[in-house]
């Protein structure tokens, strides 16, 4: 198949291209590289452009003659989400949604769409399945959700299939060792801990010592960049082979708590790391841990990176040597 990846350049979008050119798909990408890196992007076309362009979309998916899109191209901070909720809308939803328009002008049939766990908000049920209440505590899961509602109108009134993968926190880095996770500003808890150890921050900052979680701190559910990248193959052979659309959470299904990540990390580095607990940040909810069963069974899939030190191992290996990030290419 020939996929358009809007967000291609940026972190899981980087190491889904790398998955899917390996597995013999033909992939386009499209990144106005706001937060993505044009050397993310090494084994496919890269166009530079805005989602909001309905035009380019059109041009684009006719031209290449695009089967499916992969929609990662989003705005995706929680804390920032709470600052500028217009932005959010705007390109969460608005841009999407145009997204979705060009792909009904030009009749591109599959729709893989990158959501969220931050749809889920403060939890009735732990490990959280993909029918739990979604009341989300933040702009950025409320975009998300607005997006996930649509769909199933859209398949009903213009066929298109898709399927929502419910991502937790995403985290590590390519095992081979090419790709990794480089956003700026970095607001992300394991780059952080890292650039700590580099010396390139003087502290961890924990938010929060006063959660209703046994040691205090937040507790979210890690999964490896490669594990995502894995269920975008699967999701896309799902729906050429004609699953009925669907939503699927992709975690590993443990909860690691803010200290326990930093103790991890001071693990692999090998020297302990100096920490300051600061106030919580607003929109983050105490516990986030998915129940990924649903596509373990359905879509047979299997996470093979995702225990908490092999996180962390390849995404110190991405970060020792590549201390600047993408910015030094
Ligand atoms: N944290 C700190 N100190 C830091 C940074 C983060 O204590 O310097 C804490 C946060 O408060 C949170 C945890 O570490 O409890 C993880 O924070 P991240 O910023 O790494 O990730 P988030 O949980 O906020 O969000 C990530 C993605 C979202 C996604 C969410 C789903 O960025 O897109 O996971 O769980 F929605």
């Amino acid at each position: 198949m020939h996929i358009l990846i809007t967000g291609g350049a940026g972190y899981i979008g980087s190491h889904t291209v790398k998955k899917l050119v390996k597995t013999g798909h033909q992939v386009t990408v499209l990144d106005n590289l706001s937060k993505g890196w044009r050397a993310a992007v090494t084994n496919a076309r890269l166009v530079e452009g805005e989602l909001a362009n309905q035009r380019l979309l059109c041009e684009l998916l006719q031209a290449e003659k695009i089967n499916a899109v992969m929609h990662f191209a989003a705005s995706s901070l929680v804390g920032e989400s709470m600052q500028c909720p217009a932005d959010y809308y705007a390109n969460n939803v608005t841009g999407s949604l145009i997204l979705l328009e060009a792909m009904r002008e030009v009749g591109v049939p599959y729709f893989v769409f990158s959501s969220t766990a931050a749809v889920y908000g403060e939890l009735v049920e732990i490990p959280i399945p993909e029918d739990h209440p979604t009341i989300p505590t933040n702009p950025y899961g409320a975009t998300k959700l607005a997006l996930e509602e649509a769909l199933p109108w859209y398949y009903q009134a213009y066929g298109l299939r898709y399927i929502s993968l419910r991502y937790f926190n995403a985290a590590g880095a390519d095992p081979e060792g090419e790709l990794g996770e480089d956003h700026d500003p970095e607001t992300h808890l394991i780059p952080l801990v890292l650039k700590t150890a580099l010396g390139q921050a003087a502290e961890v900052k924990i938010f929060g010592r006063d959660y209703p979680t046994p040691d205090g701190t937040c507790v979210r559910d890690y999964i490896h960049v490669t594990d995502l990248a894995q269920a975008h193959i699967l999701a896309l052979e799902a729906l050429a082979g004609g699953v009925v659309p669907s939503i699927y959470n992709l975690g590993n299904g443990n909860g690691y708590s803010v200290l326990e990540v930093v103790q991890t990390a001071e693990k692999v580095v090998g020297k302990l790391l100096p920490k300051a607990f600061t106030k919580r940040r607003a929109g983050d909810p105490a516990i986030l841990v998915a129940s990924a069963e649903r596509i373990k069974r359905e879509l047979h899939w299997k996470p093979c990176y995702s225990d908490l030190q092999t996180i962390i191992e390849t995404a110190w290996r991405w970060h020792q040597k590549n201390p600047l990030g993408y910015a030094k290419y």
